[in-house]
C-alpha cells in the first residue's frame, strides 16, 4: 500500500428472520396469519397489498378470488388491497421477460412502495419471478409466498432464491432475498394433479437422501398413504423437508452461497441441463428424479455406495412413478460428445468458484468431490439406459 491509499473497512450485519408458516384455509376471514404477518413485518400504516396469482391454480380453485377479496375486505383497517393479477404458471413464466417488466409496471401503476407487500400466489415459477420482480423494483419491496405446490410447499418456496431464465440458462438472472413470510396453504395442494404432487416428494427424498436417513425411512414407510393423496401424511413430510432447507439456509454458515459447497443441489447438475434440453417438458420434479438417479449410480460405480442402498433409493424413486432415464440423457454434440455433460461446467459457473458436486456415501450421508470421471458418467447413463429398455421389453 503507498502512502496515498487510505481505506475504511466496516464489517456490519444484516439479521433476518425466516418465517414458514403452515396452515389451511389462509383466505377463511378467522385465519388470522396472513393479517398478522403482514402486521409483523412493516410498522407502515395499512400498507398497501398486491396479489399475483397463478392462473392455472387459480382456474383449478375458483373459489379463491372471492375468498381472497373477502379477506382483504374484512381486514380493510389493517391493510389497502390494491387487487390481483394472474399470470400463466409454470416454467415458461420464467422464460419471457416481458412478464417482469409488466410487474415493474404494476409497482408503478399502483404506487407500491419499500413498505407496500406483494403476495405471489403459486408455484415454484411464479414464485420465482414475482420475487424477483418485488426484490429488485425500487431495490426491494415487501414480498410474502403463498406457494401452491408440493415442490415449493418443501422446498423451493421455502428458500431465499428467486430469478428468471435468461439466455437459454435457467436462473440466469436472480437475487438472494427472503422472502417476508411464507405461507404453505396445505389445501392449495389438493387440486395438484398426480405428477406435479409427486414433485414435491423427489425434493423431500433428496434432502432426506443428503441429510437425514430416519427421514428417508419414513418416506420409505409412508410412500402408499403420499400416492393415496393421504394430506395428513404430505403435510408432515412437506413440513419435514421445509425444515430440512430452511435449517440448511439458516445454520450452515452460507444462507446466500458464497461457497462452492451445495449439498441440497444434489442431483441438480443434469436435471438443470436436462429441463433446458427438454425445452421445460420435463418438469423441475421429473427431471431432479432422474439426476438423484444419475448421481446415485455415479456414486456406486465409484465405490461410495454400496448396491443395496442404491436399490433400495432407485426402488422409492420408481414406487413414486418417476422415470430413471430420459433419451436427452445420450443426446450427443456434433463432435460424438454427450450434450448433459456440458450441464457441469454450466453448474459451476452458475455457482462459481471450483466445481463441487455432492455424492452419496450413505443414505443420509452426502460429502462433495470437485471432479466427476465422464467415463464413468457416460456409464452411469448407460446403464440407465440398459434398464429402461428392460422395463419397455
Ligand atoms: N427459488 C428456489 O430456490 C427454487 C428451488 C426449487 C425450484 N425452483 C423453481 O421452481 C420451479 C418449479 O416449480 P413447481 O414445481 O412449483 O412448478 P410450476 O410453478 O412450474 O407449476 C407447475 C404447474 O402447476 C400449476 N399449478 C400450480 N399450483 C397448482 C395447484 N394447486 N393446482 C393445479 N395446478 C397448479 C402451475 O400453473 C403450472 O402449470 C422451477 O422453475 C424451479 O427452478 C426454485
Ligand atoms: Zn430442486
Amino acid at each position: 500500500m503507498n502512502d496515498s491509499t487510505h481505506s475504511i473497512i466496516e464489517d456490519f450485519q444484516i439479521a433476518y428472520t425466516h418465517r414458514v408458516y403452515f396452515t389451511e384455509n389462509v383466505f377463511a376471514r378467522d385465519n388470522a396469519l396472513l393479517a398478522s404477518t403482514i402486521q409483523a413485518c412493516t410498522s407502515a400504516e395499512r400498507p398497501r397489498v398486491f396479489t399475483v396469482a397463478d392462473a392455472d391454480f387459480m382456474a383449478a380453485n375458483p373459489g379463491v378470488k372471492s375468498q381472497m377479496r373477502g379477506y382483504f375486505d374484512h381486514h380493510h383497517q389493517e391493510m389497502q388491497f390494491m387487487g390481483c393479477l394472474e399470470l400463466p404458471g409454470g416454467e415458461q413464466l420464467k422464460n419471457k421477460p416481458e412478464h417482469l417488466e409488466q410487474l415493474y409496471r404494476i409497482i408503478e401503476q399502483k404506487q407500491l412502495c419499500r413498505h407496500s407487500f406483494i403476495i405471489a400466489l403459486g408455484g415454484g415459477a411464479l414464485l420465482d419471478l414475482v420475487g424477483f420482480a418485488a426484490s429488485t423494483a425500487h431495490r426491494g419491496i415487501r414480498h410474502i409466498r403463498l406457494p401452491t405446490t408440493s415442490l415449493s410447499q418443501g422446498d423451493g418456496g421455502c428458500g431465499v432464491k428467486n430469478g428468471i431464465n435468461y439466455l437459454g440458462k435457467k436462473n440466469f438472472i436472480g437475487t438472494f432475498t427472503p422472502p417476508d413470510a411464507v405461507i404453505n396453504d396445505i389445501e392449495f395442494l389438493k387440486s395438484l394433479p398426480e405428477p406435479r404432487l409427486i414433485d414435491g416428494f423427489i425434493e423431500a427424498i433428496k434432502v432426506a437422501l443428503i441429510k437425514d436417513s430416519d427421514f428417508f425411512e419414513y418416506i420409505e414407510a409412508q410412500a402408499a398413504a403420499l400416492l393415496l393423496r393421504d394430506f395428513t401424511t404430505i403435510r408432515k413430510v412437506l413440513h419435514a423437508s421445509a425444515r430440512h432447507h430452511v435449517l440448511h439456509i439458516s445454520r450452515n454458515g452460507d444462507p446466500f452461497e458464497l461457497t462452492s459447497s451445495r449439498p441440497l443441489d444434489f442431483g441438480h447438475w443434469s436435471a438443470h441441463k436436462l429441463e433446458v434440453l427438454s425445452g421445460y417438458a420435463l418438469s423441475h420434479g421429473e427431471a431432479v428424479a432422474i439426476g438423484i438417479a444419475l448421481d446415485c449410480i455415479y456414486s456406486h460405480k465409484k465405490g461410495y455406495l454400496a448396491e443395496a442402498q442404491l436399490e433400495r433409493i432407485l426402488q422409492l424413486i420408481r414406487k413414486f412413478g418417476f422415470h430413471l432415464y430420459d433419451e436427452r440423457l445420450s443426446q450427443l454434440t456434433a463432435e460424438g460428445q454427450y450434450i448433459i455433460l456440458l450441464g457441469l461446467e454450466e453448474f459451476r459457473e452458475h455457482m462459481g468458484g471450483q466445481l463441487t458436486i455432492p455424492l452419496l456415501r450413505d443414505i443420509g450421508h452426502q460429502f462433495e468431490v470437485n471432479d466427476m470421471d465422464a467415463n464413468l458418467l457416460v456409464a452411469s447413463i448407460e446403464t440407465l439406459a440398459s434398464w429402461q429398455a428392460t422395463l419397455h421389453t
